[in-house]
């Protein structure tokens, strides 16, 4: 059955994109964000997307006006509970998620899937809040920015039931996405082959084999890559991607490889955490 309603808990980077992706798929979307700075900065994504949209002629005005009705802003869970999806996008913090796991499974309805978007948390462990809902719990990570790039990866925890897993690759087909399944191993599989990478750039940038933009050159020009790994940590955030590192040194037997570098901590430690605080590799 085709989804009609999301709710998307967290209205960052991540949450506002997946959000404007159900919008302009036909889908009300409400945004649910406790801080009201977060909300009003998701609002204006928004219209600013939709808008560059018709500019561009991707999108008639009329199309755009309805993906904005289809918009909304809450700031509590409550106000969200007739959705018939929802997908938390908040904090990439355990004891956070959890909590916010169990007042979803509290405000939303009992056949509603719990998903979310972490980048590298096990489903698992996450799902283990709320064991008798354990089974509506899967992990939909989505990639920023989420209007533009393709891939939902889809990640099944132990007990995530078949149902549930079927009805996620459905929605992600609704949203326009091409859903990958990977099994639960902290940081999945994108974050697994894409972070040591990154984290090998700063190694390679602190031993002075290159400046940054020499390095991310490199790797754009000789590996076709969009940006270069340094630039796209700074698009990712510098402390998302220390997190992501520390999430697979613990979660991964503690195998060395995946300790973030001294140069990575070292700009998250002088709040250099990239293109959101200003600076980072680079100046913006
Ligand atoms: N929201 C919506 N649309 C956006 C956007 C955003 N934040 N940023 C860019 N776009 C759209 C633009 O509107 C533009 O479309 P248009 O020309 O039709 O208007 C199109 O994307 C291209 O944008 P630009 O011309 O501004 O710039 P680029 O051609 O340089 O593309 C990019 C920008 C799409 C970000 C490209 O550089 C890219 O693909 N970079 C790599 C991104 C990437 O690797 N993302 C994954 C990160 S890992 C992750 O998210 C997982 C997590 O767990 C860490």
């Amino acid at each position: 059955m085709p989804v009609n309603k999301i709710a998307v808990i967290g209205g960052g980077t991540m949450g506002s994109g997946i959000a404007l992706t159900g919008a302009t798929h036909g889908m009300q979307s409400i945004v649910v964000d406790i801080s009201e700075n977060q909300l009003e900065r998701a609002r204006l994504y928004h219209k600013k997307q939709l808008d560059r949209a018709v500019l561009k002629e991707r999108m008639t005005q009329e199309e755009a006006e309805t993906a904005l009705d289809n918009l909304s802003y809450v700031a509590s869970m409550e106000e969200a509970s007739g959705a018939d999806w929802a997908v938390e996008a908040a904090t990439e913090n355990i004891e956070i998620k959890k909590t916010i796991f169990k007042q979803m499974r509290n405000t939303f309805g009992d056949s509603v899937v719990l998903a979310t978007n972490t980048s590298s948390i096990s489903i698992t462990d996450l799902a283990s809040a709320i064991p008798e809902a354990a089974h509506r719990v899967i992990g939909m990570h989505f990639f920023n920015p989420v209007p533009v790039m393709k891939l939902v990866e889809v990640i099944k925890g132990k007990l995530t039931s078949e149902e549930t897993t079927s009805a996620t690759i459905a929605l992600s087909e609704q949203m326009g996405k091409v859903p990958v399944p990977a099994n639960d191993f902290a940081g999945f599989v994108s974050n697994r082959v894409l972070m040591p990478m990154i984290n090998e750039a700063f190694h390679a940038w602190s031993d002075g084999v290159a400046e940054p933009e020499a390095i991310d050159s490199i790797m754009k020009l000789g590996c076709a890559f969009p940006m270069g790994p340094l630039r796209l940590a700074d698009y990712i955030g510098l402390d998302v991607c220390r997190d992501i590192m520390m999430v697979m040194y613990n979660g991964l037997d503690e195998n060395p490889k995946y300790l973030p570098s001294k140069k990575l901590i070292e700009l998250v430690e002088q709040g250099r955490l990239g293109d959101k605080s200003g600076q980072g590799v680079y100046t913006y």
